[in-house]
């Protein structure tokens, strides 16, 4: 065993909970490296649920270090609602095993504010999660952002509001018709829960390479999914920050040559929530079948999710970008009763056929998807323990997706429980 990095290979929702819980029981500590609660990850054990949106999905595990690194956005309010509600569950999230870094930047009560106000007013929305994700990286870059470590520093903290506010309040009051905030009660309410949340933080980039060095395994856990990366997804239809898997060792400070494993987690249809473009959506029955077998509302806003077939051309550069060492296939129980199965296997652009995303200043705007065909398969998977024990269609459907990726697949997934998860 060594160091792993776990990612999203599409638009979210991959299962990456559900793996990352799985692979916990091998390693000693769980990084949650980007993004913030606009995550939601689903885990379930004996057919208890949990959905972990900010706290790392290892939590499950009793004894295990769970690290919430210096690139993740942290909504304090939120943070402690989630670790109320899994304690209540009987887990441990002590101070002793979860701890968040000095440098992650907290979501303000503002941020939420204009992520609501701005999905309001645009004419194109993103269809964020509400959360106010993108607007706390914002402040981030413009390097006025609130940190954890800010919160031990009263005078620092009220600082930083009464600065943040003198430019926002603009912006509510004339732009968007919203009263003012007034500095005083935002700083007042988050100094109320501060004593809370300062026993949780700590260095976390010297913790992991210590951690590290005495020969420990740690685990980084990615949220959403590369086509939702900032750089690399459809944009301006993205999430706020860097999804790739190189981003693991920035958001939790660590050098990349720690990180030696890399699973991409690949559902075996794609689903996205919110806009932008989606070549193998199906807007029929097809897309109602996928979302109803597969149970596609949003683990965090409950919204249906927009389904379709794999695509394999978002695939190839999935791995182009991110060079994974071994897939994970989950869902592949869902597509249990189809006659046949379709997989894009390119994109028709200009009348050209490409295997790759058209790299044209509109990324995947207006293109084609070309698709295969195999026969499905009726029988039910989610017993099956073995690759043996699988259809002979469905083991041909996962053996193309590997030849054309070129790339193992590791894990194969056919249900939602911790324990229908076998490796190949
Ligand atoms: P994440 O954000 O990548 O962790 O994924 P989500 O938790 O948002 O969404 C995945 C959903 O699929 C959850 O409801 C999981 O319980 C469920 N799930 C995960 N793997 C499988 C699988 O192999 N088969 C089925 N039927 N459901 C699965
Ligand atoms: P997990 O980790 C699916 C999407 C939103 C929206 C866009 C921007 O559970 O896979 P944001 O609130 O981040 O500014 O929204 O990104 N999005 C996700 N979609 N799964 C997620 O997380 C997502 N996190 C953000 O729907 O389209
Ligand atoms: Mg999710």
């Amino acid at each position: 065993m060594s160091n792993m990095t776990i990612v999203g290979a599409q638009w979210g929702d991959e299962g990456k909970g559900k793996i990352v819980d799985l692979l916990t029981s091998e390693v000693d500590m769980v990084v949650r490296f980007q993004g913030g609660n606009n995550a939601g990850h689903t885990v379930i054990v004996d057919g208890q649920k949990y959905v972990l949106h900010v706290v790392p999905s290892g939590i499950l595990h009793p004894g295990k270090m769970c690290i919430i690194g210096n690139g993740v956005v942290l909504d304090p309010e939120s943070f402690l609602d989630e670790i109320d509600a899994l304690q209540s569950l009987g887990l441990d999230v002590s101070p002793e095993r979860l701890k968040i870094s000095y440098k992650t930047h907290l979501i303000m009560p503002y941020h939420r504010i204009i992520d609501g106000a701005r999905e309001g007013h645009a004419k194109s929305k993103i269809g964020t999660t509400g959360r106010g994700i993108g607007p706390c990286y914002e402040d981030k870059k413009a390097r006025v952002g609130v940190r954890a470590g800010d919160l031990t520093d009263p005078e620092v903290l009220r600082a930083k509001i009464e600065h943040a506010l003198q430019e926002k309040n603009v912006l509510f009051t004339q732009l968007y018709g919203l009263p003012a905030l007034d500095p005083e009660t935002v700083f007042n309410d988050l100094m109320a829960i501060a004593p809370r949340l300062v026993p949780y933080l700590a260095d976390v980039s010297t913790l992991i390479m210590d951690a590290d060095a005495a020969g420990k395994n740690i685990m980084f856990e990615g949220a959403q999914g590369v086509m939702l990366d900032i750089d690399h997804g459809t944009y301006p239809f993205v999430t706020s920050s860097n999804v790739v898997c190189d981003n693991a060792s920035i958001g939790s400070g660590v050098h990349a040559g720690m990180i030696d494993q890399r699973i991409a987690i690949v559902k075996a249809y794609t689903t996205r929530v919110g806009s932008g473009p989606f070549p193998t959506e199906q807007l029929d029955d097809m897309g109602e079948f996928l979302r109803r077998q597969g149970g596609e509302y949003g683990a965090t806003t409950g919204r249906p999710r927009r389904c379709g077939w794999i695509d394999l051309v978002v695939l190839r550069e999935m791995v182009r970008l991110c060079d994974p060492t071994s897939i994970a296939l989950t869902k592949v129980d869902v597509l249990s009763g189809l006659k046949e199965i379709k997989f894009c296997v390119a994109y028709e652009y200009e009348g050209k056929v490409m295997q790759y995303p058209p790299q044209t200043p509109r990324g995947l705007d207006n293109v084609k998807p070309v698709y295969e065909v195999l026969p499905g398969w009726d029988e039910d998977l989610s017993t099956c323990t073995t690759w043996e024990s699988l259809p002979g269609n469905c083991r041909r459907y996962i053996e193309r997706i590997e030849n054309i990726l070129g790339v193992k697949i590791g894990f194969i997934s056919v249900g939602p429980d911790r324990n229908q998860t076998f490796r190949r």
